[in-house]
């Protein structure tokens, strides 16, 4: 018996050995890339040599100039997670230029997408934040806030929650956008479609700034941006088709179904103090309000 336990034990140790080795050396089906690279999670996929890598290729610049804009993107695609990186937007001067981070399903005809778009300003005036949601190829969703910081004197937050309770837009912990799941009220969801994540610079002054009213001052080229601390967390596609539906990823938890009350609170404060546009009020585009706008924030 005392041989048999004494044996047992060694057995055990080595199962322990192996199922340590199993859970560290194998990829596992949900990925946390914390911290990572940049090329551990992304390409490039617009103009290699307006993307340069900082930092051991934990950070990267993002040149704007007349010859060219730049854009990366996921190497893989996720159902359902959180992305979310550190930008530092370009200072001064930066009205008509474009700076958007976003996820997109890639599928014209039914696409799901989730926006960021940072519209620049001339010096001294605030940068817009716009947010978009297409969902099963209907998108015209815009809202926009203006910041409460300088965006470009520092690096913060900018993250995106997607769940199958809702999709938050967050700037440093503080919502500025949500748009629940409101399938119960006949109102699409993106659930369906894995999505990449991106992101791009470009020039836009045809609209960006002031509806296209300001333009790009070309004499202020080359524009930087920045970004850092790359972190996606989601179910990577192609992988176990189990992950997305598994009610125990952290981003599913309660405490991610709704905003919680400090959360609610900021959320307000938000709308209240930092809305300036709001395609639910917009009686010009939509004289009938749409179904979500009435189902509730
Ligand atoms: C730029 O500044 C003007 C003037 O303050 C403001 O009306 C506008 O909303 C700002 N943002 C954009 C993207 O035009």
């Amino acid at each position: 018996m005392v041989k048999m336990a004494f044996s047992l034990t060694k057995f055990s140790n080595k199962v322990v050995i192996f199922v340590f080795l199993i859970v560290f050396l194998t990829p596992s089906a949900v990925v946390d890339a914390k911290p990572a690279t940049f090329l551990q999670d992304f390409r490039i996929t617009w103009s290699d040599s307006h993307i340069r890598q900082l930092d051991g290729g934990r950070a990267i610049q993002l040149i704007l100039d007349q010859n060219s804009g730049c854009g990366f993107a996921s190497k893989s695609q996720y159902l359902f997670g959180r992305v979310s990186m550190k930008i530092k937007l370009i200072p001064g001067d930066s009205a008509g230029t474009v700076a958007a981070f976003y996820m997109n399903s890639d599928t014209d005809q039914v696409r799901d997408e989730l926006d960021f778009e940072f519209l620049g300003n001339r010096t001294g005036q605030p940068y817009s934040v716009q947010t978009n949601v297409y969902a099963h190829g209907k998108g015209d969703r815009e809202q926009r806030i203006n910041l409460w910081f300088d965006p470009a004197a520092d690096f913060h937050t900018y993250s995106i929650l997607w769940n199958h309770h809702h999709v938050v837009f967050s700037v440093d912990e503080v919502p500025i956008r949500v748009y629940k799941n409101n399938e119960g009220r006949g109102v699409p969801f993106p659930k369906f479609q894995p999505m990449g994540v991106y992101s791009t610079l470009w020039e836009a002054d045809d609209w960006a700034t002031r509806g296209g009213l300001e333009k790009i001052d070309w004499k202020k080229a080359p524009f930087y941006a920045y970004y850092k601390d790359f972190d996606i967390e989601g179910c990577a596609v192609p992988g176990p088709s189990s992950c997305a539906s598994n009610p125990s990823n952290w981003w599913e938890g309660s405490s991610y179904q709704q905003l919680d009350p400090m959360a609610a609170r900021r959320y307000r404060w938000v709308r209240l103090n930092h809305l300036v546009y709001d395609y639910c009020t917009d009686k010009h585009r939509y004289p009938v309000t749409p179904p979500e706008c009435v189902a509730g924030i």
